[in-house]
């Protein structure tokens, strides 16, 4: 069995080709043409020496699918090469990506500075069970200010976090900018890029340092199943910073194996990979089932198409929602008015994505009449979907925090997101011109017809 035959993710291919292609397993004994389902929890030994040397790692192969599974090997290869890393590792959940990834690096005393734009769960993840292991998070309050992010580094810091479209509010970052302030401050960047996908941009080719994905959103594109992937981009040099990152440059088997090799030395740039797989993820346990891993791949085959469609239909809907009277602001960076346009010109020439808020001025009263409304879009926690998705972040992912939080964030009670389908613009089109007539349909006590009133009145 052999993976990548062609050196797929060095610009030999367009990324259509190579997102159908990289990583592609040749089955020896049935020809199979796509990577198969290898449901197994191990894999045989053909005798005392071979699990020795297994076990030892000295002939490549497979010992137990918390480690590496034959499927999911060959969905982290594509990633790989979509993302033009040096090695990835597929975990259960885009959690679990985040999770893994930074404990790859922080330790109990350890420091991180990140953006302040931030998916929900990943700040509550930071500040809730990563200040109960002993790692604290510090917020920077200006992205875009590099004097706000050196004035918070301390003799303890080890890594920057970020996020490339962040949602609801697309308040983009300035990656290339952020990229060059850690790797002065000898820091790795880590960045999820979930609301991107490597189709819009590949964070690595601008100097981050790992990239991860809620691989349950666009990467596999149909909201059946879960995952998380990790992607090394193999361009930070762990070795230059012993006292930092420890684990790189200590003898394989610990300070009581002089003589043993240390990750660097054994894997290269891919230490930073082998240490989260074997010793984070392989012991944590987070393993992506094989089954969604091969649910994952179908969705990989398609990514392109379906982000471009993503995108097209969100500009589109975006600018229907900028010309509605009742709507105060749009937050889609794809929009000319919007603060992040230059930024969206300079990282994402193919588009911004298709999740992000719009507010609408009436408050929380009109936000609700819109979203009960609307027919076609779900009423749902996810994104990144083929089908159109709604949700009101001030009652449900922000309602934890307080007023002026979600104030500050620009959470306010007429904010609703969306992550827009790939249905067809029209039906889209069609189905929020429907909640915005309901909304007008009582001027002065709005929203009293319902949408069947509406339609049955058309
Ligand atoms: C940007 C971002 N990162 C990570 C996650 C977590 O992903 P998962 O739900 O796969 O654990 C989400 C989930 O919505 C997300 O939006």
């Amino acid at each position: 069995m052999t993976t990548n035959q062609v050196p797929y993710g060095y610009d030999n291919f367009g990324f259509t080709t190579e997102q159908v292609h990289a990583g592609e397993v040749v089955d020896a004994q049935f020809g199979a043409r796509i990577a198969p389902i290898y449901l197994t929890a191990g894999f045989l030994f053909d005798s005392f020496d071979h699990a020795r040397e297994r076990f030892a790692g000295n002939d490549g192969g497979l010992v137990y699918s918390r480690y590496a599974n034959p499927t999911n090997t060959a969905v982290e290869a594509k990633l790989t090469a979509l993302e033009r890393g040096v090695d990835s590792l597929l975990v259960a959940s885009g959690q679990a990506a985040i999770t893994v990834a930074l404990l790859g690096i922080l330790r109990s005393g350890d420091h991180f500075l990140s953006t302040p734009s931030l998916y929900e769960g990943s700040k509550t993840l930071f500040r809730e069970n990563f200040e109960r292991f002993g790692i604290e998070v510090e917020f920077v309050d200006d992205p875009h200010d590099i004097d706000d992010w050196k004035r918070r580094v301390r003799p303890n810091t080890r890594a920057v976090y970020g996020e490339t479209i962040p949602n609801p509010k697309n308040d983009l970052i300035d990656i290339g900018l952020i990229a060059d302030f850690a790797r002065q401050e000898g820091l790795p960047f880590i960045i999820d890029s979930t609301a991107s996908t490597p189709y819009l941009i590949r964070p690595i080719e601008h100097g981050a340092t790992i990239v991860v994905h809620s691989a349950s959103k666009f990467l596999s594109g149909h909201g059946a199943s879960l995952a998380g992937v990790v992607v090394d981009g193999g361009n930070f040099d762990w070795a230059r910073y012993p006292e930092k990152f420890p684990q790189f440059s200590t003898p394989i088997g610990g300070a009581g194996s002089p003589g043993s090799p240390t990750l660097v030395e054994k894997f290269g740039n891919r230490a930073y990979l082998e240490y989260t797989r074997s010793v984070i993820a392989g012991r944590l346990g987070p393993v992506l089932s094989p089954l969604n891993a091969f649910l994952l791949q179908q969705g990989l085959e398609t990514l392109s198409l379906r982000v471009e469609r993503h995108s097209r239909n969100s500009l589109v809907v975006a600018r229907w929602l900028e010309a509605q009277p009742e709507v105060s602001s749009v937050d889609y960076p794809g929009l000319a008015s919007n603060p992040s346009h230059d930024l969206a010109v300079k990282y994402y020439p193919r588009g911004t994505g298709s999740v992000f808020g719009f507010t609408l001025e009436g408050g929380q009263n009109d936000a609700r009449t819109v979203i009960d409304a609307l027919q076609l879009f779900s009423r749902m926690s996810h994104m990144g979907d083929v089908r159109s998705l709604v949700l009101h972040p001030g009652t449900t992912s922000h309602a934890h925090l307080s007023e002026a939080e979600r104030v500050k964030l620009g959470i306010l009670p007429g904010l609703v997101r969306l992550s827009v389908g790939i249905e067809d613009e029209a039906d889209l089109l069609a189905d929020l011109e429907l909640a915005f007539a309901v909304l007008r349909s009582a001027p002065g006590a709005r929203g009293t017809a319902s949408a069947d009133q509406i339609v049955g009145a058309r």
